[in-house]
């Protein structure tokens, strides 16, 4: 049965009929936090799950039989996290470049070098068998879809080998050449290769390109020539963006139609209204799209950075998401949770609001929001009939607990299209 039949089987209130054993209901969910617009948060709630997609919502007095059960005992269920900015495909270790920050040193891009060399000396099985325990670890605090960039090659043959790789462990996958000009090449001629060769070895594995447009990296000008060429190349785009400083990445990002534009740490009153005024047109579904701007708190954290401005964005009409930006030089981790934690205690957001970051506005940042088996990819990062089956449930009654007991380890088990990860 197509998914439209069955959303309006289970509004009104039917059981839905379930292929054999393919089923499972989880009922006497104590908060289920949504994330969709109709359906809000619901109390003493049950989903139920076919196969790799949510079949049925509702009270959990009307739950459907299911071929297998699982009692969530008053427990909150949320969307899995939807982390949508990563940079996995890394070897290497960067403490002693931590330590020297916490002694007082900046951050400042030269870093990615130490990343850069290590990176190439790593054997595909190696690099590959990190990535994949970087995933692994995420999924089991509760990260259901993730996007992650290459970055750490910076020559044809290693971009297209880190895009390769990453294109074998991540949802979504974005060309991060124009990461930092290596050593001893000219920067013009760098991004030639970025905007050429390069970008032609990594083009089957990427759907998103980015490009880090800061002082110390890509000027606005070459950034441009990198958002261009990526553009043309039929790839999505985002903008590593004023992350270390004022500068010229949120309005690029705007531009050019990016995605998002990640890090927005240092934004003048001109970036806020440019991104709002890309929200302008849009009506939460049809009309046109702005440019999220992606927040991410334990970069912030990790580097001393001041905390990116979420409250002045939210407030101001931007559509916001919250990601780890797990990389092994300004945040290395991958807990979503530490991140929302943050985001509520430390930059004035509402749990619902933090929450709704990490889960339906990464899905917003990478174009994941909507969709059902008709259209050939479910929608991530809220939950609803049709959408894919990603649900985090936390050993907690409420997702204020997130806020409420930080550092906690709450995640109590986690279903990535309607499978149950294992916990580490
Ligand atoms: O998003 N800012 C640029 N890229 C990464 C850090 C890269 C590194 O230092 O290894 C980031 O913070």
């Amino acid at each position: 049965m197509p998914d439209a039949a069955r959303r309006t089987q289970a509004q009104a209130g039917q059981p839905p009929s379930y292929a054999k054993g393919m089923s499972e209901l989880i009922t006497n969910i104590g908060e289920l936090m949504t994330q969709d617009g109709e359906l809000g948060t619901l109390r003493n709630a049950a989903v139920a799950l076919e196969g790799e997609r949510i079949a049925w919502i509702g009270d959990a007095g009307n739950a459907p039989a299911a071929d297998t059960a699982t009692d969530a005992q008053g427990r909150a269920v949320l969307p899995g996290w939807v982390d949508s900015h990563t940079h996995l495909i890394f070897a290497g270790d960067r403490t002693a470049e931590f330590e020297a920050r916490m002694a007082g040193e900046s951050y400042s891009a030269g870093g990615i070098a130490v990343s850069m060399n290590a990176t190439r000396a790593a054997s595909d099985y190696e690099l590959t068998r990190m990535a994949l325990g970087r995933v692994s670890e995420a999924a089991s605090q509760g990260t259901t879809y993730l996007e992650t960039k290459t970055g750490y090659g910076l020559d044809v043959e290693h971009e297209a080998r880190s895009a390769r790789i990453a294109s074998t462990v991540a949802d979504e996958v974005t060309y991060l050449g124009a990461h930092l000009v290596p050593a001893g090449m000219d920067a013009d001629a760098y991004t030639e290769l970025v905007c050429g060769e390069m970008l032609r070895a990594v083009r089957p594995f990427v759907s998103w390109a980015d490009v880090f447009c800061e002082t110390g990296a890509f000027t606005p000008e070459q950034s441009r020539a990198v958002l261009t060429a990526c553009r043309e190349a039929g790839l999505g785009l985002r903008v590593h963006g004023n992350q270390l400083g004022p500068g010229a990445g949120t309005a690029l990002a705007v531009e050019f139609g990016a995605a998002s534009v990640d890090h927005v740490n240092f934004l003048a009153d001109s970036d806020f209204d440019l991104l709002a005024q890309s929200w302008s047109g849009w009506d939460g579904g049809a009309g046109e799209r702005g440019t999220v701007a992606t927040v991410l708190p334990a970069c912030d954290l990790s580097t001393r950075q001041p905390l990116a401005p979420a409250r002045r964005l939210l407030d101001a009409g931007v559509q916001l998401a919250i990601a780890s930006n797990c990389n092994p030089g300004t945040s290395y981790t991958s807990s979503v949770a530490f991140c929302v934690t943050t985001a509520v205690l430390q930059m004035g957001l509402s749990v619902h609001e933090a929450v709704r970051a990490a889960t339906w506005g990464g899905a917003l940042a990478l174009g994941r929001e909507t969709g059902t088996d008709e259209d050939g990819k479910r929608a991530v990062g809220s939950i609803a009939v049709g959408h894919r089956a990603d649900l985090h449930m936390l050993n907690a009654p409420s997702a204020t607990h997130l806020a409420y007991r930080p550092g906690m380890p709450l995640t109590h088990q986690v279903w990535r299209a309607g499978v149950v990860q294992p916990h580490r």
